[in-house]
Order: structure tokens, then sequence, then C-alpha cells
């Protein structure tokens, strides 16, 4: 803060601490000669009369403005003077953090050296990430870590950018950018994006027209393979997803897939590392990979504790 401002503080504040003192004087003044009264008469000669305050009362009221003075004195508050205790509301946040770091650390440091599914079996560490899941993730991914269209389910066991605790860790902690353009140029005509979608939607599994699905296969093995792979199986490196699992994070229905391949999807999922350290991360990949049924490689953890 700039000198001008603390002077302007400090002079306005002095001028109110003045004031009070001022206004307490003048309203408990003894005064000598007939006692004043407010003019107020009841019962024809019942009359309120003006007097001070007790001599205590208004010795209280001094002793305030003199703590008050301490008090400026002693913490900050008087423009940019910083207080001659030193307190400062960062430093205290600052030391809180550190004290719950501790706890924390004394509690869950065990699991910084732990392999991840291991710490999936600890329900003490499940119990945490899960708290840590409602926290930091559930905002986009849901409450149930079952995704939303864009925000990608998390415990059907099937991954964009690879389901290893490892690869899920450093998802967590790194983020993750997920980049397909548009194709519709590319592709050229409105049927020729229709092709395409019907031939994804056999890939999914779905029963369609195979005269469309073998014109799409064409297009598909001229532009689409190339990430998401000749069978579709999709490629953990750039984060396409497997075409083959029926999972679809930006929508299942033809119109989706459609929009899908004509405009392209850019999914970012934030750096959490950040935020979270290392340790936090761990348990929070712990918790996410261990939500998938055991054959996807998790323990299957059953009903969010
Ligand atoms: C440059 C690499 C690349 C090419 C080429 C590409 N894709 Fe993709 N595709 C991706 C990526 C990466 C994503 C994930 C986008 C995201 O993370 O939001 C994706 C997402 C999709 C999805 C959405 C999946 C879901 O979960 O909702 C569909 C469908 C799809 N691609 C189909 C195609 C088709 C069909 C073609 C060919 C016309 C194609 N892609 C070409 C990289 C590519
Ligand atoms: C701001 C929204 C947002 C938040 C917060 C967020 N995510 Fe994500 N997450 C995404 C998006 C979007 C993607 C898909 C990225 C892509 O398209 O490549 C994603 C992808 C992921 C993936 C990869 C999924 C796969 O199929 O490979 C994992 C794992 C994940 N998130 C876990 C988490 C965890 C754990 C947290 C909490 C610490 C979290 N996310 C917080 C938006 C978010």
């Amino acid at each position: 803060m700039s000198l001008g401002w603390t002077l302007f503080i400090a002079f306005l504040t002095a001028l109110n601490i003045l004031g009070c003192v001022w206004l307490i004087w003048y309203t408990s003044r003894r005064r000598k000669d007939e006692p004043e009264t407010t003019g107020h008469v009841w019962d024809e000669d019942i009359r309120e009369y003006n007097k001070p305050l007790p001599r205590w009362w208004v010795n209280l009221f001094y002793l305030t403005i003199a703590f008050s003075i301490g008090y400026l004195i002693w913490y900050p508050g008087v423009g940019g003077f910083a207080g001659l205790s030193g307190w400062t509301s960062a430093a205290e946040h600052e030391a809180e953090r550190a004290r719950q770091e501790a706890r924390f650390l004394e509690r869950f440091g065990r699991y910084a050296e732990m392999p991840i599914p291991e710490i999936a079996r600890s329900p003490e560490a499940m119990r945490f990430g899960a708290a840590l899941f409602a926290n930091h993730c559930a905002m986009c991914h849901g409450s149930d870590a079952r995704g939303a269209p864009g925000f990608p389910n998390l415990r059907d066991g099937h991954w964009q950018w690879g389901g290893s605790p490892e690869a899920i860790l450093h998802t967590i902690v790194h983020g993750r950018e997920g980049l397909m353009p548009g194709f519709a140029a590319a592709l050229g005509s409105e049927s020729a994006v229709s092709e395409v979608a019907v031939y994804v939607q056999s890939l999914a599994g779905l029963r369609v027209d195979p005269a469309l699905a073998a014109a799409g296969r064409q297009r598909y093995q001229l532009i689409c393979a190339a990430c998401h792979g000749p069978e579709g199986r999709g490629n953990p490196l750039i984060g396409a997803p497997d075409l083959t699992a029926g999972a679809f994070t930006h929508g299942a229905s033809f119109d989706a897939i459609r929009k899908t391949i004509a405009e392209g999807r850019h999914g970012i999922m934030p750096p959490q590392g950040p935020v979270l350290g290392e340790l936090r991360a761990r348990i929070l990949a712990a918790y996410v990979w261990g939500l998938n049924p055991p054959e996807a490689g998790g323990v299957a953890a059953g009903a969010l504790p």
C-alpha cells in the first residue's frame, strides 16, 4: 500500500477515535447549575432529568478506546503499517495448512510407497479417495464417476488414455487434452459423413445397413484408421477412443456421432497435480482404478463408500 493511502487511512482512523473521545467527554460533562431536564413532563409534575452517565460506565468507554489504540499498534490495521506483533493472516493460514499437511502425512504417508492396486484395497484410503473425488472431480465426472456428455465415465472399464494404475495417475497429475479435428470438409458431403457414422455404429456392435457401412468402412480406413486404428480399437497415446467399446463420451446417438465426425471434439482434463500433490493424486488414482470391474483390471469396489 502506498504511503499516501497509509497516511489517508491513519488520518481517518485518528479522526474517528478523537471524535469518539470528544463525544463521550461532551455528553458526560457534569453540569453544576440546576439539573437539566429533557422537557418531558408526566402526571403534571414528574420531569425527566437529562443526567450524564455514571462515571464507571463512561470510564468503560474510555477503556475500549484505549484498547482499540493498543490493538491498532499491535496488529496491522492502519494502512500499510504492519503492527508490532508481525502477525499476518497469510502466515496464520500457512501455519494451519502446514499443521493439516503434517497430520495428513502422519495418517496417509505410508501410501506414498505402496503400489496403487494395494492402496485400492485399503478401506481407509478409499474413504479418503471418495472424499477427494467429491471435492475435486465430481463436478465434471459426476458424483458417481459415471461421467456426463463430454466427460468420460471413469468406472466402465473403457479408457481413452489407458487404464493401468500408472496411466490413470499420469492423467490425474498432468491432465490430458484429446483433440479430434472435424472432418466435414475432408469427407466432402453430408452423405459421406453419414456413411462413416453408420460404420462407427457397426464397430460398436449395432446392426446397421450393410451397404452404407461398407461405404463408410472405406472412408474410415482412409481418414480415421490413422488415429482410431484399422479395427477401431483406439490409441491411448493420443487419447483416441476405442470405437468398438460402445462407450461414447460424446454421445452414442447417430446424430451425436455425426456431429463428432463433422465438427470434431476437444476434451480437456485439467492437470490436478498442482492442486492435489503427488500423494493425494496417488490415492485418487487408486480410487478411480478400483471403481472398475475386475476384468478391466480394477477390484470392483462396488458402490461408492
Ligand atoms: C488425428 C486423430 C484422429 C482422427 C484422424 C480421427 N479421430 Fe476420432 N477422435 C480422436 C480423438 C483424440 C478423440 C477424443 C476427443 C476427445 O477427447 O474429446 C476422438 C473421438 C472420436 C469419437 C467420439 C468418441 C466418444 O467417446 O464419444 C468418434 C465417434 C470418433 N472420434 C470417430 C472418428 C471418425 C469416424 C474419424 C474419421 C472420419 C475420426 N474419428 C478421425 C482422434 C482422431
Ligand atoms: C473441469 C472438468 C474436469 C475435472 C475437474 C476433472 N476432470 Fe477428469 N476429465 C475431464 C475431461 C473433459 C476428460 C476427457 C479428456 C479428453 O477428452 O481427452 C477427463 C478425463 C479423465 C480421465 C481419463 C479417462 C480415460 O478414459 O482415459 C481420468 C482418469 C480422469 N479424468 C480422472 C479425473 C479425476 C480423478 C479428477 C479429480 C482429481 C478429474 N478427472 C477432474 C474433465 C475433468
